[in-house]
C-alpha cells in the first residue's frame, strides 16, 4: 500500500492506516502524504518509512513505483486527501497499473466521477471507496434480514446523521478540516451533504437493498460565511415505492457521529445506532422487541454476513476501526486473488466500488439541483 495524504495532523488517513494494518495483510511501503515537503517528509519518517519511498508529490510518487520491479513496487494506493485531489491521483495510478482505494466523495464533481469509472473499465483494475459504515457487523446483519425478507416488502428508511462539530462558528478559521469543507472549489458543490450525506445515502441503500428513484431537498447554511450547505433535510422514495427520509447537519450542537438507520417492512423493523454499533434492534409487528449482539459466539444465531465481519466473541467493543478493516480485508483478499489470476468470492468484493462513487457523487447533483428548483420532486435519474 501507498499513500497520498494522510499527514501529520489530517484526520483519516492515520484511520485508513489502522484499518489497512489490522489483519496482517497489507504493508505501507511508500507514501506522499502532504504537499508541503517538511510535512510530506517529517510524517513519512514518523511511520518508519525508508527514505526513498517518502515522496514529496504524488507525481513523483506514482512514476517512481511503477518504475520498480513488481514484487518491489506498491500494489495499490490510497488516496486520503481533500475531495479537489481526489481524481487526478487516482486516474494517473489506474494509468500507471496501480488499484486504488479512495475516500468519499469520490471527486469533486459527477463528471470526474464518470471519468473515473471510464478509467476503471477500461484498465481492470479495482476500486474501492471507503463508505466505512457497511463494513459493521450487524449492519450486515440487518441487510441480510432484508435481504431475506425478514421484515416483509420494506416500506420506510429514515436514515440520521448529525455532527455537531460544526456548530461552533470559530471552528471556521481555525480547524483545517473545516477550512476545505466549506470551499466550494475543494469541497464540491456540496459542504454537509457531501460529506456525510453520502454515507447516510449509501447505508440506505446498501441495508434496505432500495434504490433512491425521487427526492425533495432543502439544504440550509446555519453558519453565516459558509459558502456551502452544513444542514439538509431529504425526501425519499424508492424504486418499490418505499418512502424515506435523510438528515443530516453538522450543526447539530453536541452531536458526535450519531448516524442512525431504521427500515420498517410488513412485519417488523429494524434500528442501527452508530454509538451503539455491536447492537440491532428488530422490532415485531406481533411481539416484543429484540436486541440482537454482535460476537463471533452466536454462530448459530446471527449470519454468515455478520459472523464474517464479527472478530471477537462479544462484548469486546468493536466498532468504526474494526469496521474500516473489514473493507480493507476484503480489498486486500480481493486483490491478493485477482493478482493470483483467481475469481474473488462476493464476501471478498463486498466494499463499496466505483459504481458507489458516481451514485453518490450524482446523488449531490440531485440534492443541490432540487433544492435550487422550483419543483417538490425530482427524478433521481442515475
Ligand atoms: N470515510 C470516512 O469516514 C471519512 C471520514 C473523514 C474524512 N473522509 C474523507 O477523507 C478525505 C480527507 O479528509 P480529512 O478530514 O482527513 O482531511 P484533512 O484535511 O485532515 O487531511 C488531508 C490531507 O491531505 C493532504 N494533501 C492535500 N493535498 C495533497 C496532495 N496533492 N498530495 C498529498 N497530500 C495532500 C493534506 O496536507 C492533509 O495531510 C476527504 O475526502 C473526506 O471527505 C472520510
Amino acid at each position: 500500500m501507498g499513500m497520498i495524504g494522510g499527514g501529520k495532523n489530517a484526520f483519516i488517513g492515520a484511520v485508513h492506516r489502522i484499518a489497512a494494518n489490522m489483519d496482517g495483510l497489507i504493508e505501507l511501503v511508500c507514501c506522499a502524504l502532504s504537499t508541503n515537503p517538511d510535512v510530506a517528509r517529517d510524517s513519512g519518517g514518523s511511520l518508519f518509512l525508508p527514505e526513498n519511498r517518502i515522496y514529496l508529490s504524488y507525481e513523483e510518487m506514482l512514476e517512481a513505483e511503477s518504475r520498480l520491479p513488481v514484487h518491489e513496487r506498491m500494489d495499490f494506493v490510497t488516496i486520503v486527501t481533500p475531495n479537489f485531489a481526489h481524481f487526478a491521483p487516482a486516474m494517473m495510478a489506474l494509468d500507471k497499473g496501480f488499484h486504488v482505494v479512495i475516500e468519499k466523495p469520490m471527486t469533486l464533481s459527477f463528471e470526474e466521477a464518470v471519468q473515473l469509472r471510464q478509467k476503471v473499465t477500461e484498465t481492470g483494475l479495482q476500486l474501492m471507496l471507503t463508505h466505512t459504515y457497511s463494513g459493521y457487523p450487524m449492519v450486515k446483519e440487518a441487510r441480510r434480514m432484508i435481504k431475506d425478507r425478514k421484515l416483509g416488502e420494506v416500506r420506510k428508511v429514515i436514515v440520521e446523521y448529525p455532527q455537531g462539530w460544526m456548530a461552533k462558528l470559530e471552528y471556521k478559521g481555525g480547524n483545517p478540516q473545516a477550512v476545505w469543507r466549506t470551499d466550494p472549489t475543494r469541497s464540491g458543490k456540496s459542504g454537509c451533504m457531501a460529506d456525510i450525506g453520502t454515507h447516510a445515502a449509501h447505508l440506505a441503500e446498501y441495508v434496505s437493498g432500495l434504490k433512491i428513484t425521487e427526492l425533495c431537498a432543502q439544504l440550509s447554511t446555519m453558519t453565516s460565511g459558509n459558502a456551502l450547505d452544513d444542514d439538509g433535510n431529504v425526501l425519499l422514495r424508492f424504486d418499490n415505492g418505499a418512502t424515506g427520509v435523510l438528515m443530516a447537519s453538522q450543526m447539530a450542537a453536541g452531536e458526535e457521529n450519531a448516524l442512525r438507520i431504521r427500515v420498517y417492512g410488513q412485519k417488523g423493523g429494524i434500528e442501527w445506532f452508530q454509538h451503539e454499533p455491536n447492537s440491532l434492534l428488530v422490532k415485531w409487528v406481533d411481539d416484543f422487541m429484540q436486541t440482537m449482539r454482535a460476537g463471533t459466539r452466536y454462530t448459530d444465531l446471527l449470519s454468515e454476513d455478520a459472523l464474517a465481519n464479527c472478530r471477537t466473541p462479544g462484548g469486546h467493543p468493536e466498532g468504526y476501526l474494526e469496521a474500516f478493516g473489514n473493507l480493507y480485508r476484503n480489498f486486500a483478499q480481493t486483490l491478493a486473488t485477482k493478482i493470483k489470476g483467481g475469481a474473488p468470492s462476493p464476501y471478498m468484493l463486498d466494499f463499496p466500488s466505483i459504481d458507489d462513487g458516481v451514485r453518490g457523487m450524482a446523488f449531490i447533483d440531485h440534492v443541490v439541483a432540487n433544492n435550487a428548483s422550483a419543483e417538490k420532486w425530482t427524478k433521481f435519474t442515475y
